[in-house]
C-alpha cells in the first residue's frame, strides 16, 4: 500500500470520462487556482456560504483550509471525503459527500463544482454518478441525498438526470444576506441500481473502510 496512514491517497474512481481522486497538496493548489478563474456568474449564488466570490487570494486559501479541515476532522463517526474531478490530467472541480453514523444510517449527502469553463458539457452528471457508484456499490450506502436552489437549474439537471427524485424543500441561507428555496432531492439503493453503471471502476477502496466506520459493505 502505497500510503498505509492515509489510504485515502490511493482511493480512485475512474469512468471513461473522469477520474475522483482525494487531493495531495498539489491538487489542491491546482482546486484553488480553478476557484479563482470563477465557479459562477458573478450575480448568481448556489451556495449557502458565499466562498466563491471571496477575493483572491483568501479565496484560493479558503479552498486550501476547507479540504484540510475535512481531512483533519474525519473519524468513522463523521466523514466528509471531498474529491478532485480530474479530466486529462486537469483538476476540473470538486466533488464531496459525507456521511454522519454511516455505519448505521448508511446515508450520504453531497455537493459539488466544476471551473465556470467545464461547465454544461455533461461533467457534472458523470462524477455525481462516479461518486454514486462509489457510495451505492463501494460503500454499501442505502440512500444518498442531494439539495439546489430552484433556481440552479444545472444542479436539478443533475440530480433528476441521474434518477434522484424530489424530497421536498427548506429555505436556507444563501450567500451573505439571502435566503433562497433549497430543492432537495433523494435517489435510494433501488433507483440507483435500476441505473447502474457498468463501466465505472473504483480502485484502493478496502483499506479505507474501517476509517469510515464500515466493517462490511452491503452492495459488494
Ligand atoms: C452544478 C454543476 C456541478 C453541474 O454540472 P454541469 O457539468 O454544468 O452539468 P451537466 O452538463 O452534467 O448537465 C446536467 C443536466 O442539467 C442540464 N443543465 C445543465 N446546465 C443547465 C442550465 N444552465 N439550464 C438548464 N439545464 C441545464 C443538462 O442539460 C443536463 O440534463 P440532461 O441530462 O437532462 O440533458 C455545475 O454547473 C457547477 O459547478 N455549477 C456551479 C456550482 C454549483 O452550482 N454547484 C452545485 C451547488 S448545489
Amino acid at each position: 500500500m502505497a500510503n498505509p496512514y492515509w489510504p485515502f491517497f490511493d482511493l480512485k474512481v475512474r469512468t471513461p470520462l473522469v477520474e475522483l481522486r482525494v487531493p495531495d497538496d498539489d491538487d489542491l493548489v491546482e482546486l484553488a487556482n480553478l476557484s479563482a478563474k470563477g465557479v459562477h456568474s458573478p450575480d448568481f449564488m448556489p451556495f449557502n456560504i458565499a466562498w466563491s466570490i471571496v477575493p483572491s487570494p483568501d479565496r484560493e486559501r479558503g479552498v486550501l483550509q476547507w479540504a484540510w479541515r475535512q481531512r483533519g476532522a474525519l473519524s468513522p463517526d463523521d466523514w466528509r471525503l471531498e474529491f478532485v474531478v480530474v479530466k486529462d490530467s486537469q483538476v476540473i472541480g470538486a466533488q464531496g459527500f459525507g456521511a454522519q453514523r454511516f455505519s448505521l444510517t448508511r446515508v450520504i449527502n453531497s455537493g459539488s463544482w466544476l471551473g465556470l469553463a467545464h461547465q454544461g458539457q455533461g461533467v457534472g452528471k458523470e462524477m455525481r454518478q462516479a461518486m454514486l457508484h462509489l457510495a451505492f456499490e463501494g460503500l454499501g450506502a442505502e440512500v444518498a441525498y442531494s439539495a439546489a436552489f430552484d433556481d440552479n437549474l444545472a444542479s436539478i439537471g443533475v440530480s433528476r438526470s441521474v434518477g434522484y427524485e424530489d424530497n421536498g424543500d427548506e429555505l436556507s441561507p444563501r450567500g451573505e444576506d439571502a435566503v433562497g428555496r433549497h430543492i432537495r432531492f433523494k435517489i435510494d439503493r433501488q433507483r440507483w441500481l435500476e441505473r447502474r453503471r457498468d463501466d465505472i471502476e473504483i480502485v484502493g477502496l478496502d483499506p479505507c473502510l474501517p476509517l469510515l466506520g464500515i466493517t462490511a459493505a452491503a452492495g459488494t
